[in-house]
């Protein structure tokens, strides 16, 4: 068995470049820079000649464009905004930006009825370490093989250590098609389920139904709710490999397709069924508890930065969609208890953030984090928006910091990924003369070829 696995790694050989996350522009683009193949196909995995994978060396991060940003967010889908959105649209008077993103979505959610693709952690013909097709592999995005001073290697998986290099991913992930399928899952389940409500072709809710059904639900394609096998760092005889506590991260897109969820069940549609929402509400009830009882779901509870922050998020949301309206509430008092006081200054720096590779990007993130956590707070009658922490610092004072260092000319970061905390910001302490985040996001649009129009997630995140 175990040499079976081996022999497929073996074939791997070596080239490419390797790319670092801010040449891209969001986790799909990732994906799709990595996919040479087209669009996945589970067919050809299983059956096609060997894939061959290819190792680069870690280069030096560099910055090649700055793209707009597209779907995946972790986030709660404001329906009292989207109501807005369908009145306006469904009238004709909606705004030019938002009918981009209306037609952006259009053309997408055409896209995915017609390639009609489903998607599965067990697509795949690299089964995880315990052989068992259903649990979810992927590889650590930054590790990398250190095989410097060694001679006759013939596989850089298990004959080489492997380390950390902060920002540079590591194309041979590709390998491992979980990541692909769950963005891909999120992607176009938020997609479709959104088109639903906007547009209300039941095609789109039946499409919905089978990526949902087929990803958690189906006996014979539905995953095992824990990431034992996420973020796995390579080390010596695959069978010995683990997951790592990062690897909970993963999961954090799950928010915005439960919310997606939700917001389907509640149109009474004919394809999800009440006996669905049960079973994904057993699904993350099991994975909650893994989150909460694992070695590495409690390791990663206790990270300090936007892993922490993600954690907790997770928790909250998860907490608030199987109805356990206290857990959504303990979530969110553990976090700003235990981590949010290290988290921001008071002038507003995330020192925990700002001493990555990639300082802006991980601030940003940190803050897409603690938003939709204030986002699922709200849902159960709690308003963090404008808690302070003990150096009186809040989400707003971490936005306000980051203006000033995304529109200056030393930043070499996309600050197109800082669009949303903008939205969001102006939505919920509205502008000042001092910061006028309205001002920032259209100068940020022009920086970037159009920013966050065409993005799913304006349509509900609109002013
Ligand atoms: C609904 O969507 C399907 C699939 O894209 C399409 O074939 C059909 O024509 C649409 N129906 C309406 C009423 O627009
Ligand atoms: C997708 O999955 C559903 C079951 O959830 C199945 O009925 C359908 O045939 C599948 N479609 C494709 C294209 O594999
Ligand atoms: C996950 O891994 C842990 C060890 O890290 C193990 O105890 C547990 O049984 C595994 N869970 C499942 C469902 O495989
Ligand atoms: C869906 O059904 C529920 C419960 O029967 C009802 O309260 C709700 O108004 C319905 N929603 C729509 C959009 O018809
Ligand atoms: C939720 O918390 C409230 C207040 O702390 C408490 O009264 C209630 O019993 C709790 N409910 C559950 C189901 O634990
Ligand atoms: C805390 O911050 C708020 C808003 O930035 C400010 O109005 C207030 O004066 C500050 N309080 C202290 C004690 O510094
Ligand atoms: C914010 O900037 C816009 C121009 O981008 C301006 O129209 C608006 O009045 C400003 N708002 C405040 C409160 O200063």
């Amino acid at each position: 068995m175990r040499r079976s696995l081996l022999s497929v790694l073996v074939l791997f050989t070596v080239t490419v470049a390797s790319q670092t996350i801010d040449d891209l522009d969001s986790v799909e683009a990732y994906y799709d820079s990595l996919d040479d193949s087209g669009d996945l196909d589970p067919i050809s995995i299983s059956s096609g000649s060997p894939d061959t994978i290819k190792f680069g060396t870690p280069g030096v991060g560099y910055h090649t464009k700055y793209g707009p940003i597209g779907g995946v967010q972790t986030d709660k889908i404001n329906v009292e905004k989207l109501a807005i959105t369908k009145v306006e649209y469904t009238n004709g008077i909606l705004s030019d930006e938002l009918m981009k993103s209306i037609t952006s979505l259009q053309g997408r959610v055409e896209s995915i009825m017609q390639k009609n693709q489903n998607y599965s952690v067990t697509y795949t013909s690299k089964k995880p370490p315990n052989k068992n097709p259903h649990y979810y592999f992927s590889l650590a995005p930054y590790s990398w093989p250190n095989c410097k001073g060694k001679l006759f290697i013939k596989n850089p998986w298990t004959q080489c250590p492997w380390s950390s290099q902060d920002g540079k991913i590591n194309p041979a992930g590709k390998s491992l098609t979980s990541g692909h399928a769950l963005t891909y899952l999120i992607r176009d389940g938020v997609d479709l389920a959104t088109s639903f409500y906007l547009f209300g072709n039941s095609s789109y809710e039946h499409k919905f139904t089978q990526l949902m059904r087929t990803f958690f639900i189906n006996s014979k394609t539905y995953m095992v709710p824990n990431m034992n096998y996420s973020q796995v760092v390579p080390d010596g005889p695959e069978n010995d490999w683990e997951g790592s506590k990062m690897g909970v991260l993963d999961t954090h897109g799950l928010l915005t397709l439960l919310s997606a969820t939700e917001l389907v069940a509640q149109t009474n549609g004919s394809s999800w069924t009440a006996k669905d929402t049960y079973a994904l509400r057993s699904w993350i009830d099991k994975y909650r508890k893994w989150m909460e009882t694992s070695v590495l779901g409690k390791k990663e509870g206790e990270a300090l930065n936007n892993h922490g922050t993600f954690y907790y998020a997770q928790l909250a949301g998860f907490s608030q969609y199987i109805g356990d309206i206290n857990g959504t509430r303990q979530a969110v008092n553990k976090y700003l208890d235990t981590i949010y006081d290290g988290q921001i200054k008071a002038d507003g720096s995330q020192p925990l953030e700002l001493k990555r590779q990639f300082s802006l990007h991980y601030s940003y993130y940190n803050l897409e984090a603690l938003g939709s956590m204030a986002k699922y707070a709200q849902s159960v009658g709690m308003d963090i928006w404008n808690v302070a922490n003990s150096h009186n610092a809040t989400y707003q004072t971490a936005v306000n910091f980051l203006i000033k260092n995304t529109l200056s000319t030393k930043n070499s970061e996309n600050p197109a990924n800082f669009l949303p905390m903008l939205e969001t910001s102006a939505n919920v302490y509205g502008d000042t003369s001092k910061y006028n985040y309205t001002s920032a996001i259209s100068t940020i649009r022009d920086q970037t070829a159009g920013g966050d129009l065409g993005a799913v997630w304006l349509l509900w995140t609109r002013q």
